[in-house]
């Protein structure tokens, strides 16, 4: 029945959107958290980068719901998206407990139904899993490659978001964007059971006024930031 709904969202989808998004919608027949305008804004960062072969790096990809979002939008120049996650549904306090019990429920691990879904996509060739909680990742990196597109939706407490940009920005190359997910900027008191706060706090502290970087998308809770310079 759920299956049904999805395709049905999709269709919709589709219909107020036009045929342009056709590969991307996908992402409604994958669970996950994205909201329509969100996923769009995701897709048309991804495809407005120009040059050949860049590298995008997601950090908290679940079952590859923005993934496939995010590598739609490399068809053209191909490239490579590097999906982070330790696949394990490990995360911040609230987020753990509904993970694992999602999880639990798919009757397959995470990393095979991520690859599962990429690859109904169509998308195998453009998606690397880097199975890992993003630090230790990170701390693998080659140095050198740099990176056209980071999507920060991983840990959202506020060091763990804190850790993600300021680990992983001074790689971005100077006109490449960084994306986070779960977005507020103001949490009422009554909603902070139910909101992230560390996304929001972030990017409060460390990009808002910082003339390095400049907001140049937002959809609901998502903001893309573009990198003006070093
Ligand atoms: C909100 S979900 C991601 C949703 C996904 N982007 C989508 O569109 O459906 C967060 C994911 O981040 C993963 N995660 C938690 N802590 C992480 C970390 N330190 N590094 C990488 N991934 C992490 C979780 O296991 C989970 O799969």
């Amino acid at each position: 029945m759920k299956r049904y709904w999805q395709h049905k969202a999709r269709l919709r989808f589709i219909a107020k959107n036009g045929m342009r998004y056709f590969l991307m919608s996908r992402f409604h027949l994958i669970d996950g958290f994205l909201m329509d305008d969100e996923a769009i804004a995701l897709h048309e960062a991804s495809k407005s980068i120009v040059k050949k072969n860049p590298t995008i790096v997601e950090i908290g990809s679940w079952q590859g719901k923005s993934s496939i979002v995010i590598a739609s939008g490399l068809k053209k120049n191909q490239g490579k998206l590097y999906c982070v996650d330790p696949f394990n549904g490990a995360g911040d306090a609230r987020s753990a407990v509904r993970y694992s019990k999602d999880a639990a429920a798919l009757g397959r691990s995470l990393i095979e139904q991520f690859q599962k879904n990429i690859s109904d996509a169509g998308l195998s060739d453009l998606v690397e899993a880097m199975p890992g909680f993003s630090s230790e990742v990170r701390k693998k990196w080659n140095e050198t490659k740099h990176i056209d597109f980071i999507f920060i939706d991983g840990d959202h407490s506020y060091e763990a978001v804190k850790k993600d940009f300021l680990d992983w920005s001074p790689i971005v190359n100077v006109g490449g964007y960084v994306a986070f997910h779960d977005t507020y900027l103001n949490v009422p008191k009554d909603k902070s059971d139910r909101l992230h706060t560390g996304p929001g706090l972030v990017v409060k502290e460390f990009l808002l006024e910082n003339s390095k970087w400049k907001l140049v998308s937002r959809a609901n809770s998502l903001f893309i930031f573009q990198k003006n310079h070093e």
